[in-house]
């Protein structure tokens, strides 16, 4: 006989207990803080339109999947999930030390780099301390900003690109935190060595400059910044990754980030005791000894990041030339429709609206018939 599920009781609701009035029982400064909207999950397309298949390439993902190293490691891992993991991720920071030629007092990790961030600004800001940020631009560091009641300050792009001159003339406020994302989220445009370096001579001594490399490993322009030289002569250089990119992990959770010893110290004050679990800190190990599946997915990205500019240039759609796995073109509708209008044929890109770019796509470079499907799905859509 089939069983007759029960509807969940309906919480008790108590008098003066609205969505208003519980609103201003949070901290004043979140009140107004909108959740982050994700790129649409596959599940979701699959819902609502049906298609015989769902290319996903909105958020930046590696379309290679994961490495089978990696798997491996995390799947001899789970027997042993009954225990609390290292919470110091001593040698998943050991390795990276390594890799990298730091000391492990040089490295923290967190449940991707995304808390990496918010623990920094977590140590760090104090309420009505400046956070100088771009304008269209990853999200979490006006985020962490206001989370933690800092005063947010925005510098416009210039020409699509971050413009670190008019961040430098800014340092003169004082800022607490400067966050920079290189190559950027969502244009794919990087700033060079020499920016960044002119932009830390000037930075004030107490002004941490955050440096989010979450896509460096794709970067190839021979001015690309070498940060971690930087590292050694700018104690007050923040360097920020991930795992969710080159090394194909975004559903396991790890960034980390570079710092002089004492500022790591103070951020382990913050943050929770576990907040790298034991399958993660497995699966890390294992992603870092495989250099196969690293140049793999470089390559990959090398040679779909030629083929569809060759393919928009030809289209006449702009584009910025991209440092990243993704590309960013402008389309000459709302890039909301043209996106929905995608979604029904299964290909999921991202409008960048809540990026304050209401023109502008942006596509993750996927494998040779990924990158395809998008092309066929794009000349539909816009009639090309
Ligand atoms: C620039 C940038 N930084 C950080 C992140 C977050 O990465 P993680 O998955 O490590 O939290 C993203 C994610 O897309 C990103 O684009």
């Amino acid at each position: 006989m089939p069983v007759r599920k029960k509807k969940p009781a309906a919480a008790k609701s108590r008098p003066g207990w609205t969505e208003k009035s519980v609103l201003q029982l949070a901290r004043k400064s979140i009140q107004a803080l909108k959740p982050y909207v994700p790129g649409k999950s596959i599940e979701e397309v699959k819902a609502k339109y049906k298609p015989a298949s769902v290319t996903k390439l909105g958020s930046n993902e590696n379309p290679l999947g994961a490495s089978d190293k990696v798997i491996a490691a995390v799947r001899d891992a789970l027997p042993r999930m009954s225990l609390y993991p290292d919470g110091s991720s001593r040698d998943l920071r050991q390795a990276l030390a390594e890799r990298h030629g730091l000391h492990p007092d040089q490295i923290m990790v967190g449940n991707g780099s995304d808390e990496v961030l918010m623990l920094i600004a977590a140590a760090f800001l104090n309420p009505g301390e400046k956070v100088l940020i771009s304008e269209n631009t990853f999200s979490e560091y006006e985020f962490a900003g206001r989370v933690m009641d800092g005063a947010i300050v925005k510098i416009p792009l210039k020409r699509q690109r971050y413009d670190l001159a008019a961040f430098t003339r800014k340092l003169k406020l004082k800022p607490k935190l400067v966050f920079l994302c290189n190559p950027n989220n969502p244009t794919g445009a990087y700033f060079s060595h020499q920016e960044l370096e002119t932009l830390l001579r000037a930075a004030p001594a107490k002004t941490l400059v955050v440096v989010d490399e979450a896509y460096c490993e794709y970067a190839d322009a021979p001015d690309f910044p070498r940060s971690l030289e930087l590292l050694k002569r700018f104690p007050n250089l923040v360097i920020s990754r991930t795992f969710s990119k080159i090394f194909g992990m975004a559903g396991l959770r790890l960034g980390y980030a570079f710092a002089h010893p004492l500022l790591i110290k103070e951020t382990g004050r913050v943050k929770t005791p576990f907040n790298v679990n034991l399958l993660v800190q497995a699966g890390a190990l294992a992603a870092l000894s495989d250099t196969g599946f690293r140049s793999r997915s470089i390559a990959n990205n090398r040679q779909g990041r030629s083929h569809l500019q060759k393919e928009l240039a030809k289209r006449k759609l702009e584009f910025v030339p991209t440092q990243a796995n993704f590309i960013c073109f402008k389309v000459p509708r709302p890039a909301v429709d043209v996106c929905e209008e995608m979604l029904a044929l299964g290909l999921i890109a991202r409008a960048l609206r809540s990026f304050g770019m209401d023109d502008w796509i942006r596509i993750t470079i996927g494998t040779p018939k990924q990158n395809g499907l998008f092309l066929a799905a794009l000349d539909a859509v816009l009639d090309l």
